[in-house]
């Protein structure tokens, strides 16, 4: 019988948005007692970053565990763990474009052909808007079928991440490497799904 019952599952949401929270107000604080290092700009943007890919492989994991446990009801939070991933991403982006570019558009121009991996991060951004925005049940019901469709390329949001933290760091290459690896095995308990995807992204750029 599962253990995650209508009950239940309240309690588990709120422990989600207290453990997805906490990490922010420990950086508001270390930010307040100037205890992030030499260079507190790069700090708070890394400290985004990651919390962005660990909530980005959080919500990858509830499927397979749901299924391994048959634990139905947990598939119901990966909605609320999407959303906190693409809201740790919206203030990494905010903490770029703000604390490091100053809003300076012509700057991120300058940065987008100085570092490549910028757009592989803007990708995946992107993606996770997309998905946010039609995360609402109203919206899913609406879109049906392509509802599922869309919903998919969190599977692309996955791969191209870990290449943008690997393409980032001038050193300290084991974590995304370790990242990576925890994507592939996690895309690897789906491979039918992502590879459908990625021949259809791979048709579409051979006919465009
Ligand atoms: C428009 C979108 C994005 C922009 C402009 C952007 C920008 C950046 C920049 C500039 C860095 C490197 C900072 C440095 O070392 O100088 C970085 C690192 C990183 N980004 Fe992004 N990013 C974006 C989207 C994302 C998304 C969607 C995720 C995750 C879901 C992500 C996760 C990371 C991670 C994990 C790192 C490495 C952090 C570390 O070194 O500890 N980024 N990003």
């Amino acid at each position: 019988m599962p253990m995650l019952t209508y009950k239940r599952l309240p309690y588990l949401k709120a422990y989600i948005h207290v453990l997805a929270i906490m990490p922010l107000v420990y950086l508001g604080l270390a930010i307040d007692a100037d205890a992030l290092g030499g260079d507190p700009v790069q700090a708070v943007i890394h400290f985004l970053g990651k919390g962005a890919l660990n909530l980005l492989l959080a919500t990858l994991v509830i499927s397979p565990l749901a299924k391994r446990y048959k634990e139905g009801l947990l598939i119901s939070t990966r909605r609320v763990v999407g959303l906190y991933c693409f809201f740790y991403a919206s203030l990494h982006l905010v903490a770029f474009a703000w604390l490091d570019l100053g809003w300076d558009i012509a700057l991120l121009l300058k940065e987008l052909v100085k570092r490549p991996y910028i757009w592989l991060g803007m990708i995946a951004f992107i993606i996770l808007l997309l998905l946010a925005l039609t995360s609402p049940m109203w919206v899913h019901r609406k879109m049906k079928r392509n509802w599922q469709k869309l919903h998919n390329f969190i599977y692309l949001a996955a791969i191209l991440t870990p290449v943008h933290y690997y393409l980032s760091v001038k050193s300290g290459w084991i974590e995304p490497i370790i990242y990576a690896l925890l994507v592939v095995f996690l895309l690897s308990q789906r491979r039918k799904v992502v590879i459908k995807l990625l021949s259809n992204i791979y048709c579409f750029f051979k006919k465009t």
